[in-house]
Protein backbone atom coordinates (compact mmCIF):
# COMPACT_ATOMS: atom_id res chain seq x y z
CA UNK A 1 0.00 0.00 0.00
CA UNK A 2 0.86 3.29 -0.99
CA UNK A 3 2.12 5.89 1.97
CA UNK A 4 0.29 9.00 1.91
CA UNK A 5 3.60 11.10 0.87
CA UNK A 6 1.41 14.42 1.20
CA UNK A 7 3.46 16.84 3.30
CA UNK A 8 1.69 19.14 5.84
CA UNK A 9 3.88 22.29 4.28
CA UNK A 10 1.73 24.22 2.48
CA UNK A 11 3.27 27.37 0.70
CA UNK A 12 1.21 30.35 -0.28
CA UNK A 13 1.24 28.95 -3.84
CA UNK A 14 -0.52 26.38 -3.51
CA UNK A 15 -2.72 27.46 -0.45
CA UNK A 16 -3.76 30.71 -3.21
CA UNK A 17 -4.26 27.50 -6.00
CA UNK A 18 -6.44 25.87 -3.15
CA UNK A 19 -8.43 28.67 -2.66
CA UNK A 20 -9.08 30.03 -5.61
CA UNK A 21 -9.96 26.87 -7.13
CA UNK A 22 -13.11 26.98 -4.51
CA UNK A 23 -14.57 29.72 -6.58
CA UNK A 24 -15.05 28.02 -10.32
CA UNK A 25 -15.31 31.43 -11.81
CA UNK A 26 -11.82 32.96 -10.65
CA UNK A 27 -9.94 34.04 -13.48
CA UNK A 28 -7.09 33.81 -11.27
CA UNK A 29 -6.33 37.16 -11.64
CA UNK A 30 -6.49 37.87 -7.72
CA UNK A 31 -4.32 35.03 -7.23
CA UNK A 32 -1.56 36.32 -9.37
CA UNK A 33 -1.91 39.70 -7.56
CA UNK A 34 -1.24 38.12 -4.39
CA UNK A 35 1.88 35.72 -5.66
CA UNK A 36 3.19 38.93 -7.34
CA UNK A 37 2.98 40.45 -3.88
CA UNK A 38 4.38 37.89 -2.09
CA UNK A 39 7.62 37.90 -4.13
CA UNK A 40 7.74 41.36 -3.43
CA UNK A 41 7.44 40.74 0.22
CA UNK A 42 10.32 38.55 0.37
CA UNK A 43 12.64 41.37 -1.86
CA UNK A 44 11.45 44.02 0.25
CA UNK A 45 12.36 41.94 3.35
CA UNK A 46 16.05 41.26 1.95
CA UNK A 47 16.44 45.26 1.27
CA UNK A 48 15.02 45.69 4.97
CA UNK A 49 17.37 42.69 7.12
CA UNK A 50 20.11 44.70 5.29
CA UNK A 51 19.51 48.22 6.22
CA UNK A 52 21.96 47.92 9.12
CA UNK A 53 24.79 46.63 6.93
CA UNK A 54 23.67 49.98 5.05
CA UNK A 55 24.00 51.82 8.13
CA UNK A 56 27.24 50.33 9.20
CA UNK A 57 28.32 51.06 5.22
CA UNK A 58 27.18 54.25 5.75
CA UNK A 59 29.10 55.19 9.29
CA UNK A 60 32.55 55.43 6.42
CA UNK A 61 30.28 57.76 4.29
CA UNK A 62 28.44 61.04 5.00
CA UNK A 63 26.75 61.29 8.04
CA UNK A 64 22.79 61.62 6.53
CA UNK A 65 23.06 58.15 4.54
CA UNK A 66 20.83 56.61 7.19
CA UNK A 67 18.06 59.36 6.68
CA UNK A 68 18.54 58.88 2.85
CA UNK A 69 18.89 54.68 3.69
CA UNK A 70 15.29 55.19 5.68
CA UNK A 71 13.83 57.37 2.54
CA UNK A 72 15.35 55.17 0.09
CA UNK A 73 13.96 52.28 1.94
CA UNK A 74 10.74 53.71 1.52
CA UNK A 75 10.96 54.43 -2.05
CA UNK A 76 13.09 51.09 -2.70
CA UNK A 77 9.99 49.39 -1.24
CA UNK A 78 7.62 50.97 -3.27
CA UNK A 79 9.66 50.45 -6.84
CA UNK A 80 9.98 47.11 -5.70
CA UNK A 81 6.16 46.64 -5.60
CA UNK A 82 5.38 48.45 -8.34
CA UNK A 83 8.08 46.62 -10.41
CA UNK A 84 6.71 43.48 -9.13
CA UNK A 85 2.84 43.55 -10.20
CA UNK A 86 2.82 46.50 -13.03
CA UNK A 87 3.41 43.71 -15.81
CA UNK A 88 1.05 41.03 -14.70
CA UNK A 89 -1.81 42.33 -16.42
CA UNK A 90 -3.87 42.24 -13.57
CA UNK A 91 -3.69 45.80 -12.78
CA UNK A 92 -5.52 48.95 -14.39
CA UNK A 93 -3.82 51.38 -11.54
CA UNK A 94 -2.44 51.67 -8.40
CA UNK A 95 -2.17 54.15 -5.12
CA UNK A 96 0.70 54.31 -2.80
CA UNK A 97 1.75 56.24 0.35
CA UNK A 98 4.86 57.47 -1.54
CA UNK A 99 3.18 58.90 -4.26
CA UNK A 100 0.94 62.16 -4.72
CA UNK A 101 -1.21 61.07 -7.70
CA UNK A 102 -3.07 57.54 -8.75
CA UNK A 103 -0.10 55.73 -10.42
CA UNK A 104 -1.19 54.52 -13.89
CA UNK A 105 0.18 51.23 -15.41
CA UNK A 106 2.41 51.58 -18.34
CA UNK A 107 1.05 52.06 -21.86
CA UNK A 108 3.01 48.82 -23.14
CA UNK A 109 1.18 46.64 -20.11
CA UNK A 110 -2.05 45.36 -20.69
CA UNK A 111 -4.58 46.31 -18.14
CA UNK A 112 -6.51 44.03 -15.99
CA UNK A 113 -9.45 44.74 -13.21
CA UNK A 114 -8.18 45.54 -9.94
CA UNK A 115 -6.69 48.43 -8.14
CA UNK A 116 -4.17 48.14 -5.88
CA UNK A 117 -3.15 50.21 -2.92
CA UNK A 118 -0.48 50.02 -0.88
CA UNK A 119 2.01 51.61 2.40
CA UNK A 120 4.89 49.95 0.75
CA UNK A 121 6.93 50.83 4.11
CA UNK A 122 4.60 51.08 7.30
CA UNK A 123 6.39 51.99 10.59
CA UNK A 124 9.75 53.13 8.27
CA UNK A 125 10.97 55.93 11.34
CA UNK A 126 11.82 52.46 13.40
CA UNK A 127 14.34 51.45 10.27
CA UNK A 128 17.38 52.74 12.15
CA UNK A 129 16.55 50.90 15.67
CA UNK A 130 15.73 47.76 14.20
CA UNK A 131 12.11 47.61 14.79
CA UNK A 132 9.93 45.74 13.27
CA UNK A 133 7.96 46.82 10.12
CA UNK A 134 5.47 46.30 7.40
CA UNK A 135 3.84 46.44 4.08
CA UNK A 136 0.34 47.07 3.97
CA UNK A 137 -2.12 46.04 0.60
CA UNK A 138 -5.83 46.36 -0.34
CA UNK A 139 -7.06 45.53 -3.60
CA UNK A 140 -10.52 46.57 -5.01
CA UNK A 141 -12.11 45.88 -8.52
CA UNK A 142 -12.25 48.64 -11.36
CA UNK A 143 -16.06 50.05 -11.66
CA UNK A 144 -15.98 52.38 -13.89
CA UNK A 145 -16.65 51.77 -17.69
CA UNK A 146 -13.61 51.15 -20.23
CA UNK A 147 -10.33 49.78 -19.91
CA UNK A 148 -8.68 52.63 -18.32
CA UNK A 149 -8.81 53.69 -14.54
CA UNK A 150 -10.09 56.94 -13.30
CA UNK A 151 -9.72 58.33 -9.49
CA UNK A 152 -13.18 56.94 -8.68
CA UNK A 153 -11.97 53.09 -8.95
CA UNK A 154 -9.52 53.92 -5.92
CA UNK A 155 -12.16 56.02 -4.30
CA UNK A 156 -14.31 53.30 -2.92
CA UNK A 157 -15.27 52.45 0.72
CA UNK A 158 -13.94 49.57 2.34
CA UNK A 159 -16.32 46.76 1.93
CA UNK A 160 -15.19 46.89 -1.43
CA UNK A 161 -12.37 45.11 -0.48
CA UNK A 162 -11.31 41.97 -2.96
CA UNK A 163 -8.38 40.88 -0.80
CA UNK A 164 -6.19 43.12 1.61
CA UNK A 165 -3.03 41.89 3.52
CA UNK A 166 0.10 42.94 5.42
CA UNK A 167 3.85 41.51 5.42
CA UNK A 168 5.36 42.28 8.90
CA UNK A 169 9.02 42.42 8.35
CA UNK A 170 10.24 40.85 12.60
CA UNK A 171 12.32 38.25 14.54
CA UNK A 172 10.37 36.30 11.05
CA UNK A 173 8.73 37.69 8.10
CA UNK A 174 4.77 36.87 8.07
CA UNK A 175 2.66 37.48 5.42
CA UNK A 176 -1.09 37.75 6.70
CA UNK A 177 -4.12 38.23 3.73
CA UNK A 178 -7.75 37.52 3.50
CA UNK A 179 -9.97 37.62 0.58
CA UNK A 180 -13.08 37.34 2.20
CA UNK A 181 -13.29 34.21 3.42
CA UNK A 182 -10.84 34.14 6.88
CA UNK A 183 -7.86 35.40 8.02
CA UNK A 184 -4.56 33.00 6.69
CA UNK A 185 -0.78 33.74 7.99
CA UNK A 186 2.66 32.16 6.28
CA UNK A 187 6.02 32.48 7.70
CA UNK A 188 8.39 33.29 5.48
CA UNK A 189 10.87 30.58 5.63
CA UNK A 190 14.32 31.93 4.09
CA UNK A 191 16.29 28.68 3.58
CA UNK A 192 13.88 28.23 1.35
CA UNK A 193 12.69 31.17 0.03
CA UNK A 194 9.23 30.28 0.82
CA UNK A 195 6.24 31.77 2.55
CA UNK A 196 4.57 28.64 4.16
CA UNK A 197 1.28 28.30 5.71
CA UNK A 198 1.61 28.56 9.75
CA UNK A 199 -1.40 30.48 10.85
CA UNK A 200 -4.45 29.05 9.12
CA UNK A 201 -7.82 30.76 9.63
CA UNK A 202 -6.65 33.77 12.50
CA UNK A 203 -8.90 34.84 14.91
CA UNK A 204 -8.65 37.96 17.19
CA UNK A 205 -10.24 37.02 20.67
CA UNK A 206 -13.11 38.69 21.38
CA UNK A 207 -11.69 40.86 24.46
CA UNK A 208 -7.99 42.11 24.52
CA UNK A 209 -4.96 42.17 26.36
CA UNK A 210 -3.23 44.99 24.77
CA UNK A 211 -3.57 48.48 24.71
CA UNK A 212 -1.64 50.50 21.78
CA UNK A 213 -1.72 54.11 21.73
CA UNK A 214 0.40 56.61 21.63
CA UNK A 215 -0.01 58.51 25.34
CA UNK A 216 1.98 61.53 24.40
CA UNK A 217 -1.02 63.28 22.93
CA UNK A 218 -3.37 62.42 25.32
CA UNK A 219 -3.81 66.29 25.89
CA UNK A 220 -5.19 66.64 22.25
CA UNK A 221 -7.59 64.00 22.89
CA UNK A 222 -11.28 64.75 23.14
CA UNK A 223 -12.92 64.38 26.85
CA UNK A 224 -14.83 61.42 25.70
CA UNK A 225 -11.70 59.87 24.14
CA UNK A 226 -9.73 60.38 27.12
CA UNK A 227 -12.57 58.47 29.37
CA UNK A 228 -12.10 56.01 26.76
CA UNK A 229 -8.62 54.76 27.40
CA UNK A 230 -8.96 55.32 31.23
CA UNK A 231 -11.49 52.84 30.33
CA UNK A 232 -9.04 50.62 28.98
CA UNK A 233 -6.65 51.42 31.82
CA UNK A 234 -8.99 49.80 34.08
CA UNK A 235 -9.21 53.57 35.71
CA UNK A 236 -13.15 53.66 36.26
CA UNK A 237 -13.39 49.71 37.68
CA UNK A 238 -15.78 48.94 34.58
CA UNK A 239 -12.98 46.82 32.77
CA UNK A 240 -10.41 44.66 34.03
CA UNK A 241 -6.82 46.80 32.52
CA UNK A 242 -4.96 46.38 29.72
CA UNK A 243 -1.65 46.08 29.34
CA UNK A 244 0.58 48.84 27.46
CA UNK A 245 1.98 48.01 24.35
CA UNK A 246 3.14 50.52 21.87
CA UNK A 247 5.49 50.17 18.97
CA UNK A 248 4.65 52.85 16.70
CA UNK A 249 4.52 50.68 13.30
CA UNK A 250 0.74 50.04 12.99
CA UNK A 251 1.59 46.38 11.26
CA UNK A 252 3.83 45.56 14.10
CA UNK A 253 1.24 46.85 16.59
CA UNK A 254 -1.87 45.23 14.86
CA UNK A 255 -0.18 42.13 14.63
CA UNK A 256 0.66 41.43 17.99
CA UNK A 257 -3.16 42.82 19.02
CA UNK A 258 -4.56 40.09 15.99
CA UNK A 259 -2.78 36.89 17.96
CA UNK A 260 -2.93 38.33 21.48
CA UNK A 261 -6.34 40.00 21.56
CA UNK A 262 -6.04 43.76 21.42
CA UNK A 263 -7.11 47.38 20.80
CA UNK A 264 -4.95 50.13 18.62
CA UNK A 265 -6.24 53.67 18.91
CA UNK A 266 -5.18 56.42 17.09
CA UNK A 267 -7.56 59.13 17.78
CA UNK A 268 -8.03 62.44 16.29
CA UNK A 269 -5.50 64.84 18.05
CA UNK A 270 -5.71 68.94 17.51
CA UNK A 271 -2.28 68.47 15.87
CA UNK A 272 -3.81 65.63 13.60
CA UNK A 273 -7.33 66.88 13.59
CA UNK A 274 -8.62 64.04 10.99
CA UNK A 275 -6.36 61.55 13.06
CA UNK A 276 -2.65 60.55 11.26
CA UNK A 277 -3.51 57.09 9.68
CA UNK A 278 -4.25 56.61 5.93
CA UNK A 279 -7.82 54.96 5.32
CA UNK A 280 -6.86 53.61 1.94
CA UNK A 281 -4.11 51.28 2.73
CA UNK A 282 -3.70 51.84 5.68
CA UNK A 283 -7.24 52.01 7.87
CA UNK A 284 -9.07 49.73 5.01
CA UNK A 285 -7.16 47.59 4.44
CA UNK A 286 -6.60 46.01 8.15
CA UNK A 287 -10.34 46.52 9.43
CA UNK A 288 -11.09 44.18 6.78
CA UNK A 289 -8.59 41.67 7.88
CA UNK A 290 -9.92 42.38 11.44
CA UNK A 291 -13.44 42.27 10.72
CA UNK A 292 -12.85 38.64 9.32
CA UNK A 293 -10.77 37.42 12.26
CA UNK A 294 -13.93 38.33 14.49
CA UNK A 295 -12.96 41.85 15.05
CA UNK A 296 -13.77 45.34 14.06
CA UNK A 297 -12.42 48.50 13.41
CA UNK A 298 -14.30 52.54 13.78
CA UNK A 299 -13.20 55.76 13.48
CA UNK A 300 -15.12 57.18 16.51
CA UNK A 301 -18.61 57.15 14.61
CA UNK A 302 -18.81 54.60 12.28
CA UNK A 303 -17.03 51.90 10.90
CA UNK A 304 -14.00 52.16 8.55
CA UNK A 305 -15.07 49.95 5.84
CA UNK A 306 -18.31 51.92 5.20
CA UNK A 307 -16.44 54.88 5.33
CA UNK A 308 -16.89 56.77 1.36
CA UNK A 309 -13.71 58.19 0.72
CA UNK A 310 -12.92 61.61 -1.14
CA UNK A 311 -8.93 61.87 -1.50
CA UNK A 312 -6.34 59.42 -2.15
CA UNK A 313 -4.34 60.20 1.34
CA UNK A 314 -6.89 61.00 3.23
CA UNK A 315 -6.39 60.39 6.86
CA UNK A 316 -9.11 58.88 9.36
CA UNK A 317 -9.22 58.56 13.24
CA UNK A 318 -8.65 54.46 13.79
CA UNK A 319 -9.81 52.37 17.03
CA UNK A 320 -9.12 48.74 15.76
CA UNK A 321 -9.41 45.23 17.49
CA UNK A 322 -11.04 42.89 19.89
CA UNK A 323 -14.80 43.07 19.06
CA UNK A 324 -15.40 43.64 22.66
CA UNK A 325 -13.42 46.48 23.24
CA UNK A 326 -14.54 48.51 20.17
CA UNK A 327 -18.11 47.98 21.49
CA UNK A 328 -16.87 50.09 24.38
CA UNK A 329 -15.62 52.78 22.24
CA UNK A 330 -19.00 52.94 20.11
CA UNK A 331 -20.74 53.47 23.46
CA UNK A 332 -18.18 55.81 24.88
CA UNK A 333 -17.66 58.09 21.53
CA UNK A 334 -21.40 58.12 20.56
CA UNK A 335 -22.67 61.42 19.80
CA UNK A 336 -24.31 62.62 23.35
P1 LIG B 1 4.45 55.22 7.94
O1 LIG B 1 5.82 54.83 8.40
O2 LIG B 1 3.95 54.37 6.80
O3 LIG B 1 4.32 56.70 7.68
O4 LIG B 1 3.44 54.88 9.14
C1 LIG B 1 3.74 55.31 10.39
C2 LIG B 1 2.48 55.30 11.21
C3 LIG B 1 2.11 53.93 11.78
O5 LIG B 1 2.94 52.90 11.35
C4 LIG B 1 2.22 54.10 13.26
O6 LIG B 1 1.17 53.47 13.93
C5 LIG B 1 2.14 55.60 13.45
O7 LIG B 1 2.69 56.17 12.30
C6 LIG B 1 2.92 56.04 14.65
O8 LIG B 1 2.66 57.44 14.76
P2 LIG B 1 3.14 58.24 16.08
O9 LIG B 1 4.65 58.19 16.04
O10 LIG B 1 2.57 59.62 15.92
O11 LIG B 1 2.56 57.52 17.28
MN1 LIG C 1 2.12 53.50 7.38
MN1 LIG D 1 4.81 54.06 4.90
Amino acid sequence: MVKNTATSVVTIERYIIEQERLYPEATGELSGILYDLALASKMIANKVRLAGLADILGAQGTDNVQGEAQQKLDVISNDIIKKAVDHGGRLCAMASEEEDDMILIPDHFKRGKYCLLFDPLDGSSNIDVNVPVGTIFSVLKKTSPGVEAQLSDLLQPGYKQVAAGYVIYGSSTMLVYTTGQGVHGFTLDPSIGEFLLSHPDMRIPASGRYLSVNEAYEQHWTEPVRALIRRYRGMDGKRAAMNGRYIGSLVADFHRNLLGGGLFAYPANTKSPKGKLRLLYECNPLAFICEQAGGAAIDGTQRILDIQPTELHQRSPYFIGSKNDVDIAVEMLRAP
